[in-house]
């Protein structure tokens, strides 16, 4: 089935196969060499941060600057004033009667031909009610919407595409093999059936995956220069997919049938790392989802495990600031670490999962950035993960702001991981 990647092929497309052989990358828990994290509850000028007043006012102004200027790139702007949307088609009987489609064009300019995006958006069945407005998931998608549900309703995508052989892209362009591919990691019908809607945006619509993508779309809006000509703080791509999943909550916070104040960011892998910037940036996400984001998500940098500052920004010249080039190789020069890109969620609602099988992203790192995380947390009060320990392999930790998982299998989003995302949203969003 073409929705069930076979671990070897994932690896491939994710880039893994290359990686397990590179030199210089380390799996070995006992070569992981000391390190000293930055301290996210002392201010710049060294004093400490001891109320969440302080972290308000201060600190998390220090920090944000901090990843945009060294880390991400700085977010050019927010909704550009001639942004507009229209609903283009509601089915009110989609999925066999199980949800309500709707399909929506987002036009960032006045003009019908620039730069646009396509927010896809499922919901449970039912007129307005007791029940609405709905909570929601909202989340970028790698193969265009017609790649989360084998719907039939649903158009190919006519963007660029990331080549893939088991889905026969080719020639940068949608196939009948992207419908439906990616099914099970989005469970759409679980998500509504459990009471919450389920958006997602085509990530090509915003930036093609590739250094060739700060050419087009919403680069040319904030005239974003060429991938190598930008000054060292511009943004790349991952800035530019986390600015998409805002412009999505406007138009959400603009549909009556939704809840605005109850919308879950999420993401895999790098736009898992893209789903935490943007919940770092943009309050108004009630709650953040990092599947599997590794390196440049949530996995420490200093921490020598897995992928590397400098693979991520050689593999990948396009996804952060020019700026963070200067932390290759040299990661215990950084002014801050990942964990303190969890700390700027606090005090909303974070879940971060890893996979047994996905070293390359470093899953004890991961949940050593949640721990490291959770003293910015105790300032608001939230408990945090209520373990000191890393948990055993499908033992969820869910505290009661934090939560932390690690799955058996590989680098990917198995029904598991949605049945504890979803456990830890019943709890934190309702
Ligand atoms: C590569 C990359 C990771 C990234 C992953 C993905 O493996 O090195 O940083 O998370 O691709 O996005 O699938």
């Amino acid at each position: 089935m073409l929705s069930r990647l076979s671990p070897l092929l994932f690896a491939l497309t994710a880039g893994l196969a290359l990686a397990a052989n590179q030199p210089g990358i380390n799996y070995d828990e006992a070569k992981v060499r000391p390190y000293t994290l930055p301290d996210p509850l002392k201010l710049a000028d060294g004093s400490p941060v001891r109320d969440a007043a302080v972290w308000r006012a201060r600190r998390r102004a220090e920090l944000l600057e901090l990843f945009a200027r060294e880390v991400y790139g700085r977010t050019p702007g927010g909704r550009p004033a001639a942004m507009h949307w229209e609903v283009t088609s509601i089915d009110r009987a989609a999925l066999g009667g199980k949800a309500v489609r709707k399909e929506i064009t987002v036009w960032f300019t006045a003009k019908k031909d620039g730069p646009r995006m396509h927010l896809l958006v499922y919901q449970p069945p039912g007129a307005a009610g007791a029940h609405q407005p709905w909570p929601a998931f909202l989340g970028l998608n790698y193969y265009g919407n017609n790649s989360v549900n084998a719907d039939p309703g649903l158009a190919l995508s006519t963007r660029w595409m990331r080549t893939n052989a088991e889905l026969k892209i080719v020639n940068s362009r949608a196939t009948e093999g992207t419908r439906g591919a990616h099914a099970s990691r989005w469970e759409v019908e679980t998500v509504v059936a459990r009471g919450y809607a389920t958006a997602s945006i085509y990530y090509g619509d915003l930036c093609e995956d590739r250094p060739e993508g700060l050419k087009s779309d919403v680069a040319t809006l904030f005239g974003t220069p060429p991938t190598e000509q930008r000054r060292g703080e511009e943004w790349g791509a991952i800035g530019i997919w986390a600015w998409g999943l805002s412009r999505a909550l406007d138009v959400l916070a603009a549909d009556p049938e939704i809840d605005a104040k109850r919308v879950a960011v999420h993401g895999h892998s790098r736009l898992g790392k893209t789903a935490l910037w943007a919940a770092a940036q943009d309050e108004r996400f009630a709650l953040a989802i990092s599947n599997d984001s590794g390196a440049g998500g949530a996995a420490l940098s200093m921490r020598d495990y897995g992928e590397t500052v400098e693979r991520l920004n050689t593999s990948f010249p396009h996804w952060f600031a020019k700026n963070f080039r200067a932390y290759n190789a040299r990661e215990s020069a950084l002014p801050v670490d990942q964990h303190e890109l969890l700390a700027l969620i606090a005090p909303r609602p974070l879940h971060v999962a890893s996979a047994e099988d996905d070293k390359w992203a470093d899953p004890r790192g991961e949940f050593l950035a949640v721990k490291a995380a959770e003293p910015v947390y105790a300032l608001f009060g939230k408990k945090g993960l209520g373990r000191a320990e890393m948990p055993a392999v499908n033992q969820p930790a869910l505290g009661d702001a934090l939560a932390y998982h690690i799955r058996t299998g590989p680098h990917d989003i198995k029904p598991y991981d949605w049945a504890q995302y979803l456990d830890f949203a019943d709890r934190a969003m309702r």
